[in-house]
């Protein structure tokens, strides 16, 4: 029998409307291969209220040499996709920046590509802290930039030195968790120390970190869940005020 009583649900929405870290731009990381799958992921974000996408395409030296011509041109190929089938989102890039030589290279080169605000996404090693990262994270504040450290609590070396975290923050970096993180869906140590960066009031971006269809299953499930909504009211996040 049928049950017209039964509710409906409503699609889930996320505590922000702007995603300052994705990586939807089409063929040029790991993220999303091409302009087509790139559309699928930017329409599942509209679902769960995103309205500004900054993207953000891996600098990696080795991995992902990506210039900001690379990523403009990439840029301007998924806007012609999207307006194509009348797909309105407001979608700009920046990128996640590796601290390594090359990034070091583009900074004194002038060609880093920041955010609205002048905010900066960096990325450590996931192997060791980057050598010297105090200084390279106060010599971006001098040029005016706002770095943000990406996913803090996925670097596995900093959940034995936990102070660290507090030692970073209290310089002006501020911190951007993945939702992906608080879902579990890389490990429970990631999960865990997300929530206590959020719990120390560490946490000033939550990102989705977005690369493909799994992890907009990820997201998806997870945005529904009881926990998420006792997460979501407890972080004043920047997301929307870049
Ligand atoms: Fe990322």
């Amino acid at each position: 029998m049928f049950n017209f009583f039964k509710k409906k649900q409503e699609p889930a929405q996320l505590c922000f409307n702007t995603d300052i870290h994705c990586h939807v731009i089409p063929g040029i990381d790991d993220g999303s291969p091409d302009v087509e799958t790139s559309i699928e992921l930017i329409e599942r974000m509209k679902s769960w209220g995103i309205t500004r996408i900054v993207a953000t395409p891996h600098v990696t030296q080795a991995s992902f040499e990506n210039t900001p011509e690379i990523m403009s041109q990439a840029l301007n190929s998924l806007k012609e996709g999207l307006q194509s089938k009348n797909i309105e989102i407001e979608i700009t890039h920046s990128a996640e920046y590796r601290i390594d030589e090359q990034f070091l290279a583009h900074l004194s080169e002038g060609i880093i590509v920041p955010m609205p605000s002048n905010y900066i996404l960096v990325e450590n090693s996931f192997i060791q802290e980057p050598w010297n990262l105090d200084q390279l994270l106060f010599d971006l504040k001098v040029k005016g930039y706002k770095p943000i450290l990406a996913h803090p609590e996925r670097y596995l070396y900093y959940h034995q030195k936990r102070d660290r975290y507090k030692a970073i923050h209290s310089t002006g970096t501020k911190f951007q968790v993945n939702l992906l993180s608080l879902a579990g869906h890389y490990s429970k140590d990631e999960r865990r120390i997300a929530l206590e960066l959020i719990d120390n009031g560490l946490v000033d971006f939550i990102g989705t970190d977005l690369h493909n269809h799994r992890h907009a299953d990820a997201i998806e499930s997870f945005i529904h869940t009881r926990e998420y909504r006792k997460i979501k009211d407890r972080i004043p996040l920047l997301n929307d005020s870049i």
